[in-house]
């Protein structure tokens, strides 16, 4: 028995805003986005869709995609920074509309990291109590809805989008999905990456809805130093600790934050440029959302086997940083 990927699904929202558009709306270029993050698009909700509109459209594919029922779901995680409501969580009201009536449900708030946290916590649920099989593990973010698009330092950057994963139990397998994992948390940085006011510790006003604060805060410079490190040495744990060589793997999908970033991660790992994924070009940074997205489109595309390897490695605001090493 095994705890293998029985599926996956992603959504983004119609509405596509390119760097033309963006150009519009601040002193901005399509040459500068592109060349300091490789952003040429992104996909942005309309004003009446909410983080778990995107996470049901993901997830009813990522039931097709596995052939099962929502009924036939132990536990819901959802990974997001965006969440419907403080209270209930985003994956009560998805639940609802999937009609996922023997789930148990929560959020997970892991920054751009929630989808490998959500991964590794939905296994281990699955691994240590006999009695849950199946869990849909999803990162949505509707992003659009906490950035200043006044501030161009950060609204060219970020995108809307869903990606779900389905784990669960398979006799017929004798290997698990999560083969390896390093997953680290450091809050003594957490001033580079932030959301300032919303939350209990400064709740919102007028003022500080008309200062932004209550969009996302970002120390680009600071940020990037530290992702590329953290990646390649989350990354590089899960490759020593499984044994598993990084010419043996079939992809490295770094979280699509940017770029430059991803280059400096493939560098770092030593391996071939096609097994790097990218797609941060079409949907920007979709913080917990974005490696779902890349795993349905490699899933979709018929372009990962029963077998093969791979490294999730991704960064985010706490700080947090993990890599799961995968068996497909
Ligand atoms: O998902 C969580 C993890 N997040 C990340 O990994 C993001 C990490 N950081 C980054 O990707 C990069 O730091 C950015 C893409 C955000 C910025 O790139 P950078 O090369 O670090 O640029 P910078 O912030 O140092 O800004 C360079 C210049 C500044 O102008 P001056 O002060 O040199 O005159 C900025 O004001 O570029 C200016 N600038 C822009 N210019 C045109 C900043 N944003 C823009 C913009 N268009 N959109």
């Amino acid at each position: 028995m095994g705890i293998i990927i029985k599926g996956t699904g992603s959504y983004v929202p119609e509405k596509i805003l390119t760097n033309a558009d963006l150009e519009k709306m601040v002193e901005t270029s399509d040459e500068w986005i592109r060349t300091r993050t490789g952003i040429q698009e992104r996909h942005i909700s309309t004003p009446e869709q909410a983080t778990s509109d995107l996470a049901y459209e993901a997830a009813v594919k990522a039931l097709a995609n596995a052939n099962m029922s929502a009924e036939e779901l132990d536990l819901i995680v959802v990974a997001t920074v965006t969440p419907d409501h403080s209270f209930p969580s985003t994956g009560c009201v998805l639940q609802r509309r999937l009609g996922a009536k023997n789930a148990f449900c929560f959020d997970l708030e892991a920054a751009c990291s929630g989808l490998l946290y959500s991964l590794e916590t939905a296994f281990s649920l699955l691994k240590c109590r006999d009695k849950y099989k199946n869990a849909l593990v999803i990162g949505a973010e509707k992003l659009s809805s906490i950035t200043n698009w006044k501030d161009r330092n950060t609204c060219v950057l970020f995108g809307d989008g869903a990606g779900a994963v389905i784990i669960g139990k398979d006799d017929s397998v004798d290997y698990d999905c999560i083969v390896a994992s390093d997953l680290h948390s450091d809050g003594n940085y957490s001033e580079v990456l932030k959301r300032r006011s919303g939350g209990s510790r400064m709740p919102d006003t007028a003022e500080t809805i008309a200062e932004g604060l209550n969009c996302i805060y970002m120390e680009g410079k600071e940020v990037f130093k530290l992702a590329v490190g953290a990646m390649v040495g989350a990354a590089k744990s899960v490759l020593a600790q499984s044994g598993v060589a990084a010419s043996e793997l079939r992809y490295v999908i770094p979280h699509q934050a940017n770029y430059r970033i991803i280059d400096a991660v493939a560098q770092r790992l030593e391996v071939e440029d096609e097994v790097i994924y990218r797609n941060v070009h079409r949907y920007g940074n979709t913080s917990a959302a974005s490696i779902g997205l890349c795993l349905d489109e490699i899933n979709s595309s018929g372009a990962v086997k029963r077998g093969d390897y791979l490294v999730l490695t991704a960064f985010g605001g706490g700080l947090t940083w993990a890599s799961l090493l995968i068996k497909w």
